[in-house]
């Protein structure tokens, strides 16, 4: 779990726990060394809880910058090239490591308008890019979501290196399939170790909760403890295989449940759960990636909400545009403008040797138009081509689930330049969001 560290003065208690009971209601996490703790004895704890937290904030006060332990942790985090957040809580003048390092960072304090709220929005958005979401989504289906899903991140994960995390939304369960049987995912639905549980109370969060799988007319808007990431995700690389993080929660038809239910009060609490749950995750991986399903339903929705950015696959033709049109309109119509993902297009399944009228007017500007946004800006320069190599098929039981990435396994001619593609997709889109 990554937490936010909190440098405090000795008198600083009040604020300090403001502070924290405000980043506990956005969820998340804090560490701070426990006013009045003996700093001795508890400086190695310390020294870790800095070294794994994702931001630090500061506390500024006369308190703070008289303390020596407060120095040697902002000393500790900048040596570390830490976020620092400061965040100054009365006017005293600063000097020191204060003066030197953070004076020109001020921007944040408690005496100003919403000065909270804001310090909270600031961490959050910290948060949020230590670990993006991402959604492979286009309205039309077929165009190669699941199989982006699967192959561009698994090539991240191989070429970029980080915890990437995949999440099957889709009721199909296609991405599930691509790397285990249909028998071994349908067992770990059986024990809800699967996507619904990221929805609704399970049996994973309780033994003798009912399984909400199996209450196709009930939902439940009771809360429950977010999952710990090793409860419910199934490693894709590892044993005999190659190293790294590179995970799975399986998928599953039941939460196509959601689509057929009236209780809009229940979806709604359904959909906090799930933002919850995301966010919980956010702590676990540097990487997010959802495959979706091709249709607008509740599941897109929940989808967007929790993404910094969609993906969105596309074949050279008028129909795959049309489904990009679409998404882009629920994007504008249904998403909150301060939360809504920004839109990266992927042409896929394009031809090997010449680009298409198509791929090339797109690239011009030709169908902004007709698609209703800067189609041109969002098209990602690499292009997938068509190749055998993409087109999995299912594993055969017990194989590996690693053998089924392209990055990773295969044979005979052309491999080498589909592995180039799928590294140069991931990267482009790590610079956009880098960008961001
Ligand atoms: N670049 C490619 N070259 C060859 N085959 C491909 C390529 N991309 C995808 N395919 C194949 O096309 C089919 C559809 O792809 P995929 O299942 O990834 O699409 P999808 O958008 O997820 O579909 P759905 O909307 O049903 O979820 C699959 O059989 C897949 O193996
Ligand atoms: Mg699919």
């Amino acid at each position: 779990m990554s937490h936010a560290f909190i440098v405090h003065g000795p008198k600083d208690v009040d604020s300090l726990l403001k502070v924290h009971e405000a980043l506990r209601q956005a969820g998340i996490a804090t560490w701070y060394e426990p006013p009045g703790a003996d700093t001795r004895e508890s400086q190695a704890s310390t020294a870790e809880a800095i070294d794994k937290s994702f931001a630090m904030i500061v506390l500024v006060s006369a308190s703070s910058i008289r303390s020596r332990e407060a120095q040697a942790q902002i000393e500790r985090g900048i040596a570390r090239g830490m976020t620092i957040i400061p965040f100054r809580i009365d006017n005293a003048r600063l000097s020191g490591t204060f003066k030197k390092q953070l004076a020109e960072n001020l921007r944040l304090a408690m005496m100003d308008d919403g000065g909270l709220e804001k310090l909270v929005a600031e961490v959050r958005g910290r948060y949020r890019r230590k670990c993006p979401v991402l959604s492979v989504m286009n309205l039309k289906g077929g165009v190669g979501k699941t199989t982006i899903a699967a192959q561009v991140f698994g090539a991240w994960q191989a070429a970029l290196g980080g915890r990437v995390l995949l999440i099957d939304l889709d009721p199909q369960y296609n991405l599930t399939q691509t790397f285990f049987d249909m028998e071994a995912a349908d067992q770990s639905a059986a024990k809800d170790k699967s996507v619904i549980s990221l929805f609704e109370k399970s049996r994973l969060h309780a033994v003798d909760a009912p399984s909400p799988a199996e209450r196709w007319n009930h939902l439940s808007a009771d809360p429950f403890p977010t999952p710990a990431a090793e409860d419910i995700v199934h490693p894709l690389l590892g044993g005999d295989g190659p190293g790294g993080v590179l995970d799975l929660i399986s998928g599953q038809f039941e939460i196509s449940k959601y689509a057929f239910a009236t209780d809009s009060a229940a979806l709604s609490a359904i959909d906090t759960n799930f933002q919850r749950t995301i966010d919980h995750l956010r702590s676990s991986y540097d990487l997010i990636v959802f495959d979706t399903n091709p249709n607008a339903t509740f599941l897109t929705r929940c989808a967007l909400e929790a993404s910094d950015r969609v993906i969105a696959p596309m074949h050279p033709d008028m129909y795959s545009l049309r489904g990009v049109k679409l998404l882009n309109q629920v994007l504008n119509e249904h998403i909150r403008p301060d939360n809504r993902p920004e839109l990266s297009v992927l042409f896929n399944k394009v031809s090997r040797n010449e680009q298409s009228t198509f791929e090339a007017d797109a690239r011009n500007g030709a169908h902004d138009q007709r698609a209703g946004f800067d189609l041109a800006g969002a098209l990602l320069q690499t292009a997938l081509p068509r190749s055998g190599h993409l087109d999995v098929r299912s594993p055969e039981p017990d194989q590996a689930p690693w053998k089924s990435l392209v990055i990773h396994n295969g044979r005979g001619g052309g491999l080498k330049k589909i592995r180039e593609s799928l590294t140069s997709a991931a990267s482009e889109i790590r610079e956009r969001l880098q960008a961001a």
